[in-house]
């Protein structure tokens, strides 16, 4: 299965992805200031284990993010838990390979799958949640359709110890925006 954009088309993991450059995305300080990842060292047998169990897991969707220009691995997007009940779902991306930056790849990544997620898995809504100076993350969401719900006042610690807040972004399905 493909989720295809202009510049970047999503596709499902498979252990073959776990490479040495996706363990050095997830062990860069500058790609995981915002990750709750980042207290952890990653090796290449983590990252395998993660693939495995996340693909088993029916209320996880787990895609990687490929450029169409050069058909390059650049970074990940899940949809998950999915609480099934109540039909929500919460996105988390990286974008590890940091030449990408910037480019709106992002945009068309999270674009991309909320369009799959409300139209292929009929879900009510979506969620997602980022530290405030993300700006590039909270940006992105804004973007696609999702609005700020909340902000939780100095609610993350970063790696200087100042505290930031946290920006709670949602998006409701437009076919039952009224339900
Ligand atoms: C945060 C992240 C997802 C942004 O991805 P991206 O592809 O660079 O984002 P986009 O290019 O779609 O940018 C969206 C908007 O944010 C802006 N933007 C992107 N990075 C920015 C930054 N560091 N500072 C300020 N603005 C930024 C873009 O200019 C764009 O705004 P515009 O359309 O008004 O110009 C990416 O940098 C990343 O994966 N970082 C590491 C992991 C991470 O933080 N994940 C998110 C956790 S919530």
């Amino acid at each position: 299965m493909q989720l295809k954009g202009k510049n970047i088309y999503l596709r499902p993991l498979t252990e073959a992805d776990a490479t040495e450059t996706y363990v050095s995305w997830m062990n860069d300080p500058q790609v995981n200031q915002y990750l709750e990842s980042r207290f952890k060292k990653f090796t290449i047998g983590d990252i395998r284990s993660y693939i495995t169990e996340i693909n088993k897991d029916l209320n996880n969707v787990f895609f990687a993010m490929i450029s169409i220009d050069g058909d390059k691995h650049i970074g990940n997007i899940k949809l998950g838990p999915i609480n099934q009940y109540h039909r929500i779902g919460d996105i988390g991306l990286i974008i590890g390979d940091k030449t990408c930056w910037g480019k709106g790849y992002a945009t068309e990544a999270i674009g991309l799958l909320k369009d799959y997620a409300f139209n292929k898995l009929n879900l009510h809504k979506l969620t997602a949640g980022c530290y405030a100076d993300n700006i590039g993350s909270a940006k992105a969401f804004l973007k696609v359709g999702f609005v700020e719900e909340a902000r939780l006042a100095s609610h993350f610690r970063r790696n200087d110890d100042k505290y930031v807040d946290k920006i709670c972004l949602g998006m409701i399905n437009p076919a039952e925006a009224t339900k």
